[in-house]
């Protein structure tokens, strides 16, 4: 838990992660992550040439056959993935990514999202592209291009985890449901002969890997966490990283964008806006307010102790103000690198046993590899 001096809580240093995990399971980033419960960040667009984003657009299918089981996105339209499927050497192995997109936490922020492709499949595009982690190109992403990629959509607004249906706004909030169908489909045309996996997910997508990784833990949140802890706080990825079995790669920044936005500082908790013009600008912010981001990170740091001290896992924390890594190929196999070692080969080196990757960065500003996105 951070307390921080605007009376907000910025209460998961590592909320917004990427993972990967191994074995049966990788968490990554989704890179395009976009707005949370109020707002949140705009989109970002990366400079691709046309020819190549229209290489990789890869069309949606949507679980109609799900509909009947209760796995429906928030405004009951059924559910929906992005497969791409692999050759060669990597035909049978599978990136299964759980899309992220913040969370919403009442009924206005969540009535809202069903007019968006958030909360309905209506409002999906029926082709994205597949970049960084998820492309096939291997130049961009040397280790899992030639894999079986899939991205499942996220339309459930509680990371692929809830399972309910509300009366009084008449949503769904079936993620758990979601999450089920999809594997069970995914498996059923091919992913059960898989000879590896990697779960990944960005933000609310990263939590959602963690949460689903150890096979057992699910339809509910961990019992090892809820047997010490209440459920809100099962929710948060430091309280249950520790005891979670499938290997992981957590892949953060330690400056993370998203949280330095809407949790640390968000407006309602700011009410002179005396974070506002550092918030979105790092320039701007002044002497106690980098102070302040730096005990951000050292808790950041701190909290993932544990976890690092697991032969098992691995971890890519760097110097950066960023948000979703995994997914742009400018961050993916691009500029920023950890003692000159990038974050596909991190991954890569990790998931395949070639080294050891604990790599945490010394504190802003000494990095000067960063892609800082603000
Ligand atoms: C499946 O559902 C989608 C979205 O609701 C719809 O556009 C499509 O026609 C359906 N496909 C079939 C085969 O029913
Ligand atoms: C830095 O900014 C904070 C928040 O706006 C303010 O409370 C503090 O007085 C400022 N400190 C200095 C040294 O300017
Ligand atoms: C960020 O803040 C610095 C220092 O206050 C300022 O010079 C710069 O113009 C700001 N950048 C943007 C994009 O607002």
């Amino acid at each position: 838990m951070v307390k921080t001096r605007t009376g907000g809580v910025g209460p998961c240093a590592l909320l917004a992660l990427v993972l990967l995990l191994a074995g049966s399971c990788v968490s990554v980033q989704a890179a395009d992550e976009q707005a949370t419960s109020g707002g949140g960040r705009r989109r970002r667009p990366h400079r691709r040439s046309a020819a190549s984003v229209a290489d990789m657009m890869v069309p949606i299918t949507f679980l109609n056959a799900s509909v009947d089981k209760g796995a429906v996105c928030m405004d009951g339209t059924p559910a929906a993935y992005h497969l791409d499927r692999g050759s060669g050497a990597g035909s049978k192995s599978w990136i299964v990514n759980l899309e992220g997109g913040g969370w919403c936490n009442n009924a206005r922020t969540c009535r809202f999202r069903t007019r968006t492709h958030h909360g309905s499949s209506n409002f999906m595009e029926r082709q994205i592209s597949f970049t960084g982690i998820m492309s096939a190109s291997p130049a961009e992403n040397p280790d899992f291009y030639n894999w079986n990629r899939v991205k499942i959509r996220y339309c459930d607004s509680a990371s692929f985890a809830g399972d309910t249906f509300d009366k009084a706004t008449g949503l769904y909030f079936r993620g758990q449901r979601i999450w089920e169908e999809a594997i069970q489909h995914l498996l059923s045309i091919g992913m059960a002969s898989a000879d590896r996996a990697l779960l990944t997910g960005c933000s609310a997508g990263g939590l959602a890997a963690i949460l689903h990784c150890d096979q057992g833990v699910a339809p509910h949140l961990p019992p090892t966490c809820t047997d010490h802890l209440d459920a809100t706080s099962c929710f948060f990825p430091q309280d249950i990283i520790d005891s979670i079995k499938t290997p992981i790669f957590l892949l953060n920044a330690a400056y993370d964008v998203w949280q330095i936005e809407e949790s640390l500082a968000p407006s309602k908790a700011d009410p002179s806006r005396a974070w506002r013009a550092c918030k979105f600008n790092r320039s701007a912010c002044n002497a106690s307010q980098i102070n302040f981001l730096q005990g951000f990170r050292d808790q950041m740091v701190a909290s993932v102790r544990g976890f690092s001290s697991s032969k098992s896992n691995g971890l890519f924390i760097n110097s950066c103000f960023a948000h979703c890594q995994s997914e742009l190929p400018a961050t993916w196999n691009g500029t920023p690198a950890i003692q000159n070692k990038r974050i596909a080969k991190s991954v890569g080196d990790w998931y395949f046993g070639r080294a050891e990757v604990k790599a945490i960065d010394c504190p802003y500003p000494c990095d000067n590899t960063c892609r800082n996105i603000i």
